[in-house]
């Protein structure tokens, strides 16, 4: 079967070529595989800049956002053929620590999990693909077009659930929500906030594009100004962060209303230095009782989230979301970026 391949550290090495085809575990589901989405992550992978092959070997199946419809299922396994599905990301270390022997593996501690297409396993970026009925997710079948997009809603699943979690912590009724960066994964969290009945804004630099009319056709408020202005005339009292971007992730930590959740969920580059003011950011983290928390991954749980997030969107905004499609042969060509791209795809 044709298989999109990257040998991880080596730069350009990424191909669309021929690989043997999977053979199911006892249990497990075979799924045709329809579409991968890319993310930051993969074209970091596609740089040589992160990614690990499966021990034994020096390539990695690429794609870790997911969809495909089952082609067997075991009985008994909650899934028949015909099922639209996607898998999970992350798997839990060999010696699961806490988090992971809870089924929190998202939350793992010890850094020994691993991740298909990211971290030695194989990932869905395949004609074909296995997955373990515990790691897989049943979408709607009028997901068709967008259900590639169940992992990064995942990702933001679990974001807003942990706000939610740590401002249970007192009283807690947030009205406002600032969303920093109108990629996919602000595109998403702005979507989720709005389905909880929020006031939901969205910061980000540009004017022209899909952009702007995207997060106006949510019914959110769309920012293009300065960061600071914005937040200072917003007063948020959630801030989901999702460019990391240094100005943007500081000038988040003192934004928030009193008690304000500041999720941060974008992974920056590291090395680019900025002078801050830490006893002014201390002060007021402090006196005003604010909390900051680091979000990535997501559970199974999470995915069941998406999962229902997703049906209850309308399916043309989610559409609008994915600006190119590309073909798997053609896949390479997926990880350049374009201006005004949002979510790339590559068709399988
Ligand atoms: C994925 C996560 C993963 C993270 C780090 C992200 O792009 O969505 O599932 O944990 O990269 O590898």
């Amino acid at each position: 079967m044709r298989a999109l391949t990257v040998r991880p550290g080596v730069k350009g090495s990424v191909a669309v070529r021929d690989v043997p085809d999977p053979v199911p575990a006892v249990g497990d589901l075979l799924v045709q595989g329809l579409a991968v989405g890319v993310c930051g992550t993969d074209r970091e992978i596609v740089r040589g800049e992160y990614g690990w092959a499966p021990p034994g070997r020096d390539w990695l199946v690429l794609g870790h956002e997911s969809l495909g419809r089952v082609r067997q299922a075991p009985p008994g396994s909650g899934f028949s053929a015909g099922d639209l599905v996607a898998g999970v990301v992350r798997r839990p270390d060999p010696e699961p620590c806490g988090a992971c022997a809870r089924g929190e593996f998202d939350m793992c501690r010890n850094g020994r999990y691993t991740e298909r297409g990211i971290k030695e396993v194989d990932g869905y970026g395949a004609q074909m693909w296995c997955v373990e009925p515990d790691y897989a997710v049943k979408l709607e079948p009028h997901l068709e077009r967008v259900g590639v997009l169940v992992e990064p809603t995942s990702v933001v699943a679990k974001a807003w659930e942990q706000v939610e979690r740590v401002g249970a912590r007192s009283w807690f009724e947030p009205h406002r929500v600032l969303v920093t960066g109108a990629g996919p994964i602000g595109l998403l969290a702005a979507l989720l906030g709005v389905q909880r009945g929020l006031e939901v804004h969205v910061l980000d630099r540009v004017t022209e594009g899909p952009k702007p009319s995207l997060v106006r056709e949510l019914g959110a408020i769309y920012h293009a100004k300065d960061a600071e202005e914005v937040i200072s005339d917003v007063c948020p009292d959630v801030i989901i962060e999702a460019t990391g971007a240094n100005e943007l992730v500081l000038a988040s930590l003192t934004g928030t209303s009193p008690y304000g959740v500041v999720c941060l969920t974008g992974v920056s580059p590291v090395g680019r230095r900025m002078t801050v003011d830490a006893g002014a950011v201390n002060r007021e983290i402090v006196l005003q009782n604010d909390a900051v928390v680091g979000s990535v991954n997501a559970n199974l749980r999470h995915y069941g989230q998406a999962a229902d997030a997703l049906a209850k969107a309308d399916v043309s905004w989610l559409e609008s979301m994915i600006t190119r499609r590309v073909p798997r042969e053609r896949a390479s060509e997926a990880f350049t970026p374009q201006p005004d791209a949002i979510k790339v795809i590559i068709e399988l």
